[in-house]
């Protein structure tokens, strides 16, 4: 097999050499292609007499044989190891501005990254958010190992032992060439029928004025476009979503536009009826004005307006309540959403821990909204809570865009589904 060997800039890049000979030694062929940084750690003869291969760093150099897009083309398996946050960062930008950034940006084979650097590093938000993009695009990350780092400091930031990093990389590589599987990776909700509700709802007070929220149905437009990318049929209830986000959708997605709590219950119950799963992903009003005005309100002297309120049905455990009552649903897979923030008593996991009991559902996808965990404008942190043999089971965090989120719930969801047989 050919492998391609990228090496970083960091004091780990000797270990590099441990990694070449160990893919030697199982006879296959290494090309190194370091940046110009790991020169300074580890030198281009000890990396060319080990791989018995001439080793450049530039896009520049050998430029006859295209080196910057042959070298990606022709790779079996792709090993960067270490990864330094800063190539990691370039990666996840798609920049190209070096011989491996280039080589990365052009191969379709596996690529496996095995990060090394400072616990700092590694923990700092912008790291963890180009993580998940790289994780998201299907590049394999290796978690780095805990111990003594460079200095006196220790801690989450080692480079994995070179021959783990091989062993898990050729392994990926092996599951890539069964055919029977690469299917149902990509398109694990082929034939399933996914129910999602997106958007946020609208009560209304007379014909031209609501109450509302702010919900744009980003996250759910997202939810739909991934759940069709994983080969699924999608109906999509839209709780007053922008046209321009929904004509952003892929051709065979079914759009219900609702406005009210009660119509986005009656649409949920209607496709629930046909549906492998379902994904509340909409912001629910919690009351409704207690009567519409026919024609518009007019002011009526300076008292002020008191308005009456009703409580709306909570459309999510009505869906886990119906499917309880007919058998035929009973393996239907229902999802909710979570926005918490926590107070002096309780953590904002501990109130989605109870949302979770309380509504029944299968997952929960739980977003801590607190004011000191915001993760840049547009990423959000989620965990994902599942029931495990009765007990509550708590996710890793996970930081990404709501493209990324929504990979995530679908992955997760597609899990579950895979016990299950069709309803449809
Ligand atoms: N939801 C629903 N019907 C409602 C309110 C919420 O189906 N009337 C769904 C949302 O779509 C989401 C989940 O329930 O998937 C949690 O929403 P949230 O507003 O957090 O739940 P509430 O039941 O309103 O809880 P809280 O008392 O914390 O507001």
């Amino acid at each position: 097999m050919r492998v391609v060997l990228g090496v970083a800039g960091g004091i780990a890049a000797y270990k590099a050499a441990h990694v070449i000979r160990r893919l030697r030694e199982l006879d296959h062929s290494v090309k190194v292609v370091p940046t110009a940084n790991a020169l300074k750690f580890i030198g281009a003869p000890t990396l060319e007499a080990l791989s018995g291969q001439t080793v450049t760093t530039d896009v520049f150099d050998e430029v006859d044989t295209v080196n910057h897009v042959r070298i990606g083309q022709e790779a079996d398996l792709v090993i960067i190891a270490p990864a330094t946050a800063d190539l990691i960062a370039k990666i996840a930008a798609g920049r190209a501005d070096d011989l491996l950034t280039a080589s990365v940006l052009t191969t379709t084979a596996e690529v496996v990254v095995a990060p090394a650097m400072h616990t700092e590093m590694w923990l700092n938000p912008a790291t963890v958010a180009n993580i998940a993009t790289l994780r998201s695009r299907g590049i394999h990350v290796l978690d780095p190992a805990v111990g003594r780092l460079t200095g006196p400091d220790s801690g989450p930031g080692r480079l994995p032992e070179p021959e783990d990093i091989v062993d898990f990389a050729l392994s990926r590589q092996t599951d890539r060439t069964r055919p029977e599987q690469s299917s149902t990776e990509t398109r694990p909700l082929s034939g399933r029928r996914i129910v999602i509700s997106a958007g946020g709802t609208r009560e209304a007070l007379d014909p031209v004025r609501f109450l509302g929220n702010r919900s744009s149905g980003k996250q759910g437009i997202a939810l739909a476009k991934a759940a069709h990318a994983a080969g699924s049929h999608v109906d999509l209830v839209a709780a007053n979503i922008d046209s321009g986000l929904l004509s952003g959708l892929p051709a065979g997605i079914t759009i219900t536009p609702v406005e009210s709590t009660l119509e986005l219950q009656a649409a949920m119950h209607t496709a629930q009826t046909h549906a492998d799963a379902i994904i509340m992903a909409a912001a629910v009003a919690d009351y409704r004005p207690a009567e519409a005005t026919d024609s518009k309100m007019k002011k009526s002297g300076d008292d002020g307006l008191t308005l009456r309120l009703v409580q709306n049905p909570d459309i999510l455990r009505g869906l886990v309540d119906e499917r309880g009552r007919q058998t035929r649903l009973g393996d239907q897979i229902i999802v909710g959403f979570a926005a918490e923030t926590g107070d002096a008593d309780t953590t904002a996991l501990d109130y989605a821990r109870a949302k979770f009991r309380r509504k029944g559902v299968d997952l929960l996808v739980f977003n801590d909204v607190s004011d000191d965990r915001a993760f840049g404008h547009d990423d959000t942190m989620v965990q994902i809570i599942s029931s495990d043999d009765g007990e509550i089971a708590v996710g890793e965090e996970f930081v990404g865009s709501k493209d990324d989120v929504s990979q995530k719930v679908i992955a997760a969801l597609s899990a579950q589904l895979t016990h299950v047989e069709s309803t449809t």
